[in-house]
This record gives C-alpha cells, sequence and structure tokens, in this order.
C-alpha cells in the first residue's frame, strides 16, 4: 500500500522555509568562504545560546563530536569507556575511532544506563562512560554524575536526540540542558534530527574554556594556528552551508519542539480511549525531563504484528534500533561474555511510530484506529 502517513518530515520541505533556506545557500555561495567561516562562527554562537553556553565548536558529525568529545578528555588507546548496550553503531563506533575500548552496560528498562551495573564494571583503566540520551529524553544525570565524580570519569553526553531537552535536577531545583551537564555534550545534525541541517554536522559544547579550546585544535589537525600542530587532531569541521542552513532551523527549534511535545500528547489521549488487543508500552512523560520526542516509541512483544497492521493501513514506522550493541559482529568484542537481557529485549521490542512538528491530530487519530486492528 502506498504510505499515507510519513515517518518523518523535514523542516526544509515545508515551503514556507525554502525560501530561507536557499537565501542561506546564496549568501555562503557570495560569501565565498567555506570552512570555518563567518556563517560557522555565529551558528556557533547562537547554538550555544539556545544551550545557555557562551561558546561550542561546529564539527563533521555527531560521530566526530563524540569521538572528539572524548579525544578532549585525553581518552586514548588503553582506556575503557562504558556505554550504554542499546544505543545506536555510530556511538560504539565514536569511542573505538579513540583507540579506547567501548565496555558494554545495560540499560534500564526506560533506556536509561544501569548504573549498578556499569559500577560493577569499573577498572582501574575506566576513564569516561557515554551517556546516551535517547529519543527526545534525558537520563537521570545527577547519580551518574555521582559515579563519575567519585571514579573521575570523563563525561561525555551523547545529544544526538536531545537538542533542546530539559533535566530536572532535584539538588539545585533548576532545569539543565542535555549537553551541559557532563564534560562534553555531543549533537549530531543530521538531517531528521530535531535541529537537522542537509547534509552532516555536528557540535561539541563545553562549560569548560580549556576543553573547547582543546576541540578547536582536535577538529583542525591539532592546529593552535595554522601549520603549528600541537597534538594530533582530525579534519571535522562544519561546512559553511550546514552552519548557514543550520541558524535557520535554530529558529524556531523551541516551537518544533513544542509541536512535537503537545503532538505526543495528542498520542497519549487517542491512546487512551482507543481498544488495542495486544499490551503495548507508551513513551512516559518523565517527571524529571522535558522530553522533545525526536521519536515516538512504543514498546510492543508482538512486534510483527504491528508493523503488519501499520503496512496495511500506509503508516511508515522505524525501529530504532532493531540490534543491541551486543548483537552486532562488530562490537561482540566489548561484551565481556555478559549477557544484556534488557537491551536485546528492548532491541526485540520497539518500534517508532511517525513523529515530526508538521503530524496533524486526524492523522494520530488514524494510526491509533489503525492499531484497533491488532488481534491478541
Ligand atoms: C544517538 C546517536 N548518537 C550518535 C549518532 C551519530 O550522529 P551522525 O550520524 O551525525 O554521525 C546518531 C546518529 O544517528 C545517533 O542517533
Amino acid at each position: 500500500m502506498k504510505t499515507k502517513i510519513p515517518l518523518t518530515r523535514l523542516w526544509v520541505h515545508e515551503a514556507r522555509h525554502q525560501e530561507a533556506a536557499t537565501n542561506a545557500i546564496g549568501r555562503v555561495l557570495n560569501a565565498g568562504k567555506f570552512v570555518l567561516g563567518s556563517e560557522v562562527e555565529a551558528f556557533e554562537r547562537e547554538f550555544s545560546a539556545f544551550l545557555g553556553l557562551s561558546s561550542g565548536v561546529g564539527v563533521g558529525s555527531g560521530t566526530d563530536a563524540i569521538t572528539l568529545g572524548l579525544m578532549a578528555g585525553g581518552i586514548q588507546t588503553g582506556d575503557e569507556v562504558l556505554v550504554p548496550a542499546f544505543a545506536p553503531s555510530a556511538t560504539a563506533s565514536a569511542i573505538i575511532a579513540t583507540g579506547a575500548t567501548p565496555v558494554l552496560v545495560d540499560i534500564t528498562p526506560d533506556f536509561g544506563l544501569d548504573l549498578a551495573q556499569a559500577r560493577a564494571l569499573l577498572t582501574a583503566r575506566t576513564r569516561a562512560v557515554v551517556v546516551v540520551h535517547l529519543f527526545g529524553g534525558v537520563d537521570d544525570m545527577t547519580p551518574i554524575l555521582g559515579v563519575a565524580k567519585a571514579h573521575n570519569l570523563w563525561v561525555v553526553e551523547d545529544c544526538a536526540h536531545a537538542h533542546g531537552v530539559r533535566y530536572w535536577e532535584k539538588e539545585t531545583q533548576k532545569w539543565r540542558m542535555a549537553g551541559t551537564m557532563g564534560d562534553v555534550g555531543a549533537f549530531s545534525f543530521y538531517p531528521t534530527k530535531n535541529l537537522g541541517g542537509i547534509g552532516d554536522g555536528g557540535f561539541c559544547c563545553s562549560m569548560a574554556a580549556p576543553v573547547l579550546e582543546r576541540l578547536r585544535r582536535l577538529r583542525q589537525y591539532g592546529w593552535r594556528e595554522r601549520d603549528n600542530s600541537t597534538q594530533v587532531g582530525r579534519n571535522s569541521r562544519l561546512d559553511e552551508i550546514q552552519a548557514a542552513i543550520l541558524r535557520c532551523a535554530l529558529k524556531d527549534l523551541d516551537h518544533r519542539n513544542d509541536q512535537r511535545r503537545a503532538l505526543a500528547r495528542a498520542y497519549l489521549e487517542a491512546f487512551s480511549s482507543a481498544k488495542i488487543a495486544v499490551p503495548m508500552l507508551l513513551p512516559s512523560l518523565q517527571t524529571h525531563c522535558h522530553h522533545v520526542f525526536h521519536q515516538f516509541v512504543v514498546r510492543v512483544a508482538a512486534r510483527e504484528q504491528l508493523r503488519r497492521v501499520l503496512d496495511d493501513h500506509g503508516v511508515e514506522y522505524g525501529i530504532h534500533y532493531p540490534r543491541a550493541l551486543s548483537q552486532q559482529s562488530a562490537f561482540k568484542a566489548y561484551t565481556g561474555g555478559r549477557p544484556f537481557p534488557v537491551a536485546e529485549r528492548t532491541a526485540a521490542e520497539v518500534l517508532s511510530l511517525p513523529m515530526h512538528p508538521y503530524l496533524s491530530e486526524h492523522e494520530i487519530h488514524y494510526i491509533v484506529s489503525a492499531l484497533s486492528d491488532l488481534h491478541a
């Protein structure tokens, strides 16, 4: 059946944004500086301000943002880095690119790092943890930061799904933006993200000026100034066209995030009055988190049945992620032979329903009523 409802729709596809996007590209063409020019500088300032920070560093991708974020903490070959076993392969690959060894940790049923297991896996070589804020939520950072502080771990927050998510910090009674709690926040601007460009892009933020300085060097050959490398770096720079486009997208990121939250509420309301024959776990509106619903992820043991019904009704869906890291041959070496029951069960059960700011309540009702066709 022809797709009636797509999984996602990008802001740049909206007619009213296309003129601004085209003008942004034109501006770069006219300026003629294509790498690390005024658009990247302006975007770094503007996105940092959005996060409540004074500065940040545009890089080539979200994967690179994690790698560079770890390198900025001196993470290297021989070090161990804790990472949840239910995460995209990008996160594990980013750790391996530093030369360090990822140590897979099972997750909690709400996609968080299983901190008890993480503690048990600490060794003299454990130097860092990558916390992955999945689907528009945020992991419970206070206890994670407590363990990190006690064991001197470098904390990188993988914020590829977390542009604008806020975490309620009970101790200070303050909301804190995802990406600003660990040592480095690592963002992706892949087109489908809540803040997405028209190609690859990424960003590292930090509260610490020396860390930002290191990140700036690391993204460009380790140069302190041109042709003077004071450390071994990479080539991973956000390009001017992406930065110019992202400046347009950033303007109404808050509004688009609000739309996603409102649509998530509409889903939950529609589900509350629907009769669905198979047990289904819906996303919870966690109290510690001001969610931005990058994805609307349901969990269901009868996933194949759900897929068939959605296919029959022309509703596109995603599976994020069909395999835990422990189930992929590239990462088997990092399991230490341990089982990952929660991560692997999660991979077998998750399904992402359509979620984007331009979805209508009518479409949500269509999707939820389609699911009422499921049979026990
Ligand atoms: C949670 C998470 N981390 C990291 C990445 C990697 O980002 P990028 O594709 O920009 O390299 C992704 C990409 O989809 C992601 O979803």
